[in-house]
């Protein structure tokens, strides 16, 4: 299984932090954001990661990571012109992806414990996407999902008025007809390719699975969640917990 992290994106929210760096190069606990997402992936023995980024940032995140053989793993890079939206952005894993299954996280995303359960349940999925949930106390800042005693229903992205409080958090597995659905995705009000339209056409075919975070979980995309995170990393010294 190939990872793909996506470090693309403007950062707005975290504003002027992200005025002349890129959010993914900014410290969580003892090191810089992005290399959380590389050691999640190494824990879950996925060495082969793609990383998407803007164009202005490229060369600094390329400075910081080099081949990856510091973290143990191969690393390709690629370039997101525009911010088009997260699943325009893995669009451009298509030809990377070479056919193979791809475990897909947000460059922004901190989870305490290793993703390697979920990434196992995967395998042994036949085809399909599988999805995490984890509830949270602010629904309305993510795509949330709503659910019967197995499946997950619909995803609303940003909801107004939430059905539940299970936010489907930002890492993802995907088979190859990932990009096929990305494809005829068509942009939403806010003008992005979201990943939450590609969940809903894996929903359609009946083919979205899920698992529950075990511990800790943020995104750090708000100056408030960029504490909690840092909490959570901190805590444990970087380190991610099996
Ligand atoms: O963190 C979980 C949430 O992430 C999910 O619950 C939502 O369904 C999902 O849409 C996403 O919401 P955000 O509003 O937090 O997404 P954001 O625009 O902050 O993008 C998250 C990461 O995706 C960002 O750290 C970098 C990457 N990205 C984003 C965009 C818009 C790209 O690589 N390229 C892009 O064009």
């Amino acid at each position: 299984m190939k990872g793909i992290i996506l470090a693309g994106g403007t950062g707005t929210r975290l504003y002027p932090l992200t005025k002349v760096t890129n959010k993914h190069l900014l410290p969580i606990g003892k090191e810089p954001m992005i290399y959380h997402c590389i050691k999640q992936f190494v824990s879950a023995d996925i060495t082969s990661v793609l990383i998407v980024t803007s164009k202005e940032h490229m060369g600094d995140v390329v400075n910081l990571l080099g081949s990856g053989k510091d973290f143990g793993c191969d690393l390709t890079y690629k370039v997101q012109e525009t911010a088009g939206g997260i699943a325009h952005a893995l669009y451009l894993a298509k030809d990377f992806s070479n056919g193979e299954k791809i475990a897909v996280i947000l460059g922004d995303n901190v989870f305490e414990y290793s993703i390697k359960p979920y990434k196992d349940n995967f395998l042994k999925q036949n085809n399909g996407a599988r999805v995490l949930l984890k509830e949270v106390g602010d629904p309305e800042r993510y795509g949330i999902a709503a659910l019967d005693e197995q499946h997950i229903l619909e995803i609303e992205e940003k909801p107004c008025n939430p059905k539940t409080n299970f936010a489907v958090v930002g890492m993802y597995f995907y088979d190859n007809k990932v990009f096929e659905i990305i494809k005829n995705l068509k942009p939403s009000k806010r003008g992005e390719l979201e990943i939450t339209s590609v969940n809903n056409a894996y929903i359609e075919l009946n083919q979205l699975e899920y698992d529950i975070v075990k511990g800790r979980w943020t995104d750090a995309g708000t100056f408030e969640s960029m504490i909690e995170a840092n909490e959570i990393l901190f805590s444990n010294n970087n380190e991610i917990l099996k």
